[in-house]
């Protein structure tokens, strides 16, 4: 993928920019969050190093090209409200997956949808991305809701893809192609 200079993405209500070191209490809000990571495989975070440790390698990542991720902040304030990444690229087959989590705090509010709108547009057009896959729990509703608002479209399902907690989780399977993107009504 292109090794990418420090990006911004701006949309009416928002601005996307690479994490800071700056943004350590703010990222360790949202991921030490139970209600945040209740989908997730990984247990919510109990220390401010391990916000360090993800600054850091998020920020290595878009700076080698194997990621791109970052940070949603409110376009007037400058609060941090969530995270966005593109990850895992195969750059042959032009595809990655994606991911994303917002504060609770912020959920309801269409920002989910508007950041990541942008982060696609970006993905299709300037990364040249041909396939952008999503691996949701069941029970995540709402993170459902803006895929399919998004264009993306069930695939599939997988049983017991995940073991959370001790306990199995299966999988819905999402895809965006990039024919869908360019013709999805605005
Ligand atoms: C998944 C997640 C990002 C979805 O957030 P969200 O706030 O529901 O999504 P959006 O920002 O697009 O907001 C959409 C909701 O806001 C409402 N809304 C309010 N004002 C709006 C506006 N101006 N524009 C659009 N939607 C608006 C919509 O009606 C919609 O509500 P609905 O889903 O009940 O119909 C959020 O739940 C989250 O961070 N979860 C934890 C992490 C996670 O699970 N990540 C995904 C792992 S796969």
């Amino acid at each position: 993928m292109p090794v990418l200079t420090p990006t911004l993405l701006n949309t009416e209500r928002l601005a996307l920019r690479w994490p800071e070191e700056r943004d350590r209490d703010a990222i360790f809000a949202i991921y030490s969050d139970p209600a945040v990571v209740r989908y997730w495989s990984n247990e919510a975070w109990s220390t401010l190093a391990q916000a360090d440790e993800w600054i850091a390698s998020r920020r290595a990542g878009n700076a080698d090209g194997s990621g791109v991720c970052l940070v949603v902040t409110l376009a007037g304030s400058g609060e941090l409200i969530g995270t966005l990444s593109l990850y895992h690229f195969f750059e042959q087959s032009r595809r990655c997956d994606i991911g994303y989590a917002f504060g609770s705090r912020h959920w309801g509010k269409g920002y989910a949808y508007e950041s990541l709108h942008v982060l696609l547009e970006y993905g299709f057009r300037h990364l040249d991305l041909n396939r952008i896959e999503a691996d949701i729990d069941p029970g995540n509703a709402p993170s459902g809701r803006v895929l399919e608002r998004l264009g993306f479209r069930k695939e599939g399902y997988m049983p017991e893809r995940w073991i959370v907690h001790g306990e199995t989780a299966d999988t819905v399977f999402y895809g965006l192609l990039k024919s869908y993107w360019d013709t999805k009504p605005s």
